[in-house]
C-alpha cells in the first residue's frame, strides 16, 4: 500500500484545484498566505506546497466565518468545502486555481502562528542573516520552494542517467584523512584516541581512485564535500558533487557522459535542447582569447594580444611593458564611441583597484575624407605610426564607433585584467547575449590541457609552492600529458595535463581528469611538489599501496551540484539553491552554528584552548 497523494488529513493539493472540480467538497490544508476581511464575507489564500487557492467565508456558514475573522497569516489551517466557479470578472489570471474558489463549510485552526519575522513573497528586501535565522519561514517563499524542487528533480535526473551507464552508488566515508583539493581541512577531534584528529573530506577523490584498484569500475556519489576556505557566493564550507570515476576509459569517455547527462537534466528540468557536443577550448587559448580559464561564450569581444603591431612603438607605456617582456592586451567595446570621457576614466579607476596602471582607450573613427581607411581617436594617437594604428583595429576587429580599451603589464596580469574588464564591459553595456524572449542562452565549453603547475606568485594559494616556487594547477593524482611525462620536472613551466574543467556562461561547473596509474609516477609528482617520499607514504601510503595490487587505468569528474543548479534557477548565490547554508563567514544563524566548545568534550579528546587572540 502506498500512501494517498495529499496524505489522510486532506483531499486535494490546493493549487490543483480547476473548474472541473466545480461543486466537488474538498478537505484542504495549509498557511494563511493573506486574508482579505469585507466584515460579511471573508477571503482567505491557502497556501501549501502546489500553490494557492482562493477560500470564501460568509453568513452561511457562521462558524466557518467566525474562524476566518479569527486566523491571521501564515497559521496552520483545516478547510472543508465546495469547490464553486468564481463569477465573471472575479477571475484571477494570475493564479493557475484563479477560476475557481472554495465555499467553506468548516475551517479548523491546526496551529497559530507569531507575525513572521517578514513576508512569505518573492522579491523582499530583507537582510539574508534574517532570512537565514528563520529559513523555515524563507523556504516557504515561491521561488525557494521552486528551487528546491527543481534540485530533487536535477538528482533524479542524475541517477537514472548515471544507473543506466552501469554506474553504482558507493558511500565513502565523512571521517577520513585529509584530501588535498587546496583548501583546508575541517578537523574533528578524536575522543577514543584523544590528541588525534580525522579531517573531513575535501571531495572523495582517494577513496573513488581506490574503489577503481577495487574493481568497481563505474563509481557515482552525491557526495557532500568539506572545505574550509574563504566563501563568496558560489563557495560554500560544505557543498555537493556529482562525484564519479570510470575505468578502463579516458577523456572521450567522459565527455559523452558528461554530455548525456546534462542534456537530460536541460530537457527534463527546463524542456530546453542543448546542443552537443559542447566546444572544446585548450586552456592556453582560453587565456589568449578570453583571458581567463573560464571564459563566457555568450558574447563577443575577444582579447587581442598587440605585441607585434607595437613591437617597434614610440608609445611609452607600452613599449616600457615591451621590452619588459610584458604584454599590450587589447578588445574592442561595440558602439563603445557613445562612452563618454568620463567613463573612460571610471573604467581606467576600475582597472587601477585591480592593481593595473592604467587603461589606455581609443575610438575607432571614419577616416578623413569618409573613404579612407578607419582612424583612432586617442590621447595616444598622436604617438602611433599609420601602421600601428590600422594594426590595432585589424587585430581588435573594431568597427567605426566601437571603442579600444588597451591594458599593459605583466602578461598573465595584462590578459586576466582584460578578461575581467570583457566581462565587467558586457554586463555593464548589456551585451551578455540572450535568447529573443530573454531566456538565458547556455553556452557550455570544455577547458582542457591546463598547465601541470602554474607559478606561485599567480596562485590563489602560494604557500602551497616548491621551492622552485610551482603549485599544481590541479590536485595532484592528475595525468601528465604523455609528452611530458618523462620529463616534467625538467620543463615545469611547459607541462600540460590531461584534466578538463567544463565551463557554463563563465562559472566552472565541473572539474575532473585521467589520473595517474603508476606508484613510481605519483611518487615523481610528489617529489616535484615538495612532498618527500616518507610524507607521501605518511598521507598517501594506503593509495600508493593501492597502486602496487594492481590498478587499472581510471578518470573521473566531479561537477559541483549547487552551481548546476544555481545556473538552472538563475540564481546569483549557491545559498539561493542549498536548503540551510551558511553566512559568508561561515556561521549558521538559525542554530548559532559553530557554538563554543564543550569543555567536557575537550577534555575527553585530550585538548585544550589556546588564550583568545586579544583583538586590538
Ligand atoms: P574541484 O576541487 O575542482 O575538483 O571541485 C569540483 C567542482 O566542485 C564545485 N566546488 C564547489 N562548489 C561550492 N562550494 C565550494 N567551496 C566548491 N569547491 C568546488 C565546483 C567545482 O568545479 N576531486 C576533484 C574532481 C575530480 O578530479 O574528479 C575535485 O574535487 O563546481
Ligand atoms: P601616463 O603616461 O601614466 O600618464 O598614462 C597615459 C595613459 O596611458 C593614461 O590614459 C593611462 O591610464 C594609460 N596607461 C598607463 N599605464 C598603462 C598600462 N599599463 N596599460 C594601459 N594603459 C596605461
Amino acid at each position: 500500500m502506498s500512501i494517498s497523494d495529499h496524505g489522510a488529513m486532506r483531499t486535494h493539493g490546493n493549487g490543483h484545484l480547476r473548474a472541473e472540480h466545480a461543486d466537488e467538497t474538498v478537505t484542504l490544508a495549509g498557511w494563511v498566505d493573506s486574508r482579505r476581511d469585507h466584515g460579511g464575507v471573508a477571503f482567505l489564500d491557502l497556501r501549501d506546497r502546489s500553490g494557492l487557492v482562493q477560500v470564501v467565508a460568509d453568513p452561511e456558514a457562521s462558524d466557518a466565518l467566525e474562524a476566518a475573522h479569527r486566523v491571521r497569516p501564515e497559521w496552520v489551517i483545516r478547510v472543508t468545502g465546495t469547490v464553486r466557479v468564481r463569477p465573471e470578472g472575479m477571475r484571477n489570471d494570475r493564479l493557475p486555481t484563479g477560476d475557481v474558489e472554495v465555499a467553506a463549510t468548516s475551517i479548523e485552526v491546526l496551529s497559530v502562528a507569531d507575525t513572521p519575522p517578514f513576508p512569505v513573497e518573492d522579491g523582499i528586501d530583507v537582510s539574508e542573516d534574517l532570512r537565514l535565522k528563520h529559513r523555515y519561514v524563507d523556504l516557504r517563499r515561491p521561488r525557494l520552494a521552486h528551487n528546491l524542487q527543481v534540485r530533487a528533480q536535477v538528482t533524479s535526473v542524475i541517477r537514472r542517467v548515471m544507473e543506466r551507464n552501469g554506474f553504482i552508488d558507493v558511500e565513502t566515508p565523512i571521517l577520513t584523512r585529509p584530501t588535498p583539493e587546496g583548501a583546508r581541512d575541517f578537523l574533528v577531534p578524536s575522543r577514543l584516541q584523544p590528541g588525534e584528529s580525522y579531517a573531513l573530506p575535501q571531495s572523495p577523490q582517494l577513496f573513488k581512485q581506490l574503489l577503481m584498484v577495487a574493481g568497481v569500475e563505474r563509481y557515482y556519489q552525491i557526495a557532500r564535500c568539506f572545505r574550509d576556505e574563504n566563501l563568496r557566493a558560489d563557495r560554500q564550507p560544505e557543498f555537493t558533487q556529482l562525484d564519479l570515476e570510470l575505468s578502463f576509459a579516458d577523456e572521450e569517455d567522459i565527455y559523452g557522459l558528461i554530455e548525456e547527462l546534462f542534456v537530460e537534466v536541460w530537457r527534463e528540468v527546463l524542456g530546453e535542447e542543448l546542443q552537443v557536443p559542447f566546444p572544446r577550448l585548450t586552456y592556453a587559448e582560453s587565456m589568449r582569447r578570453f583571458g581567463t580559464d573560464k571564459p563566457d561564450l555568450r558574447f563577443g569581444l575577444e582579447l587581442a594580444d598587440l605585441g607585434e603591431v607595437f613591437a617597434d612603438t614610440e608609445v611609452g607605456v607600452f613599449k616600457g611593458v615591451l621590452e619588459a617582456g610584458g604584454s599590450v592586451v587589447a578588445l574592442a567595446v561595440p558602439d563603445g564611441g557613445e562612452l563618454t570621457r568620463r567613463e573612460f576614466d571610471d573604467w581606467t579607476e576600475w582597472a587601477k583597484r585591480r592593481g593595473a596602471k592604467g587603461l589606455a582607450w581609443g575610438v575607432v573613427e571614419a577616416g578623413e575624407d569618409g573613404s579612407a581607411a578607419a582612424t583612432l581617436r586617442s590621447p595616444l594617437t598622436k604617438f602611433m605610426t599609420d601602421e600601428e594604428v590600422a594594426g590595432v583595429i585589424a587585430a581588435t576587429e573594431g568597427s567605426i564607433g566601437d571603442a579600444v580599451l588597451f591594458g599593459a603589464g605583466k602578461t598573465s596580469f595584462a590578459f586576466q585584467l582584460m578578461g575581467a574588464l570583457r566581462v565587467a564591459i558586457a554586463e555593464d553595456r548589456g551585451l551578455v547575449g540572450a535568447h529573443d524572449d530573454g531566456s538565458t542562452r547556455w553556452e557550455f565549453v570544455w577547458v582542457v590541457e591546463p598547465p601541470m603547475f602554474d607559478p606561485a606568485d599567480e596562485s590563489d594559494d602560494p604557500t602551497a609552492a616548491t621551492a622552485e616556487g610551482w603549485v599544481p594547477n590541479h590536485h595532484p593524482f592528475t595525468a601528465p600529458a604523455p609528452e611530458y611525462v618523462d620529463d616534467f620536472e625538467q620543463r615545469p613551466g611547459d607541462a600540460t595535463t590531461r584534466a578538463y574543467d567544463i565551463v557554463l556562461n563563465g562559472t566552472e561547473l565541473a572539474s575532473g581528469s585521467v589520473r595517474i596509474h603508476d606508484a613510481d609516477l605519483q611518487r615523481r609528482v610528489f617529489r616535484f611538489l615538495g612532498i618527500s617520499d616518507e610524507d607521501a607514504e605518511e598521507k598517501f601510503g594506503f593509495l600508493l599501496r593501492g597502486f602496487s595490487y594492481g590498478v587499472p587505468p581510471h578518470c573521473g569528474i566531479a561537477p559541483g551540484l549547487d552551481r548546476l543548479i544555481m545556473l538552472i534557477t538563475g540564481s546569483d548565490s549557491i545559498r539561493e539553491v542549498i536548503a540551510f547554508p551558511k553566512t559568508q563567514s561561515g556561521s549558521d544563524p538559525m542554530t548559532d552554528a559553530p557554538a563554543p566548545f564543550d569543555p567536557a568534550a575537550l577534555a575527553e579528546a585530550g585538548l585544550k584552548l589556546a588564550p583568545k587572540p586579544k583583538a586590538d
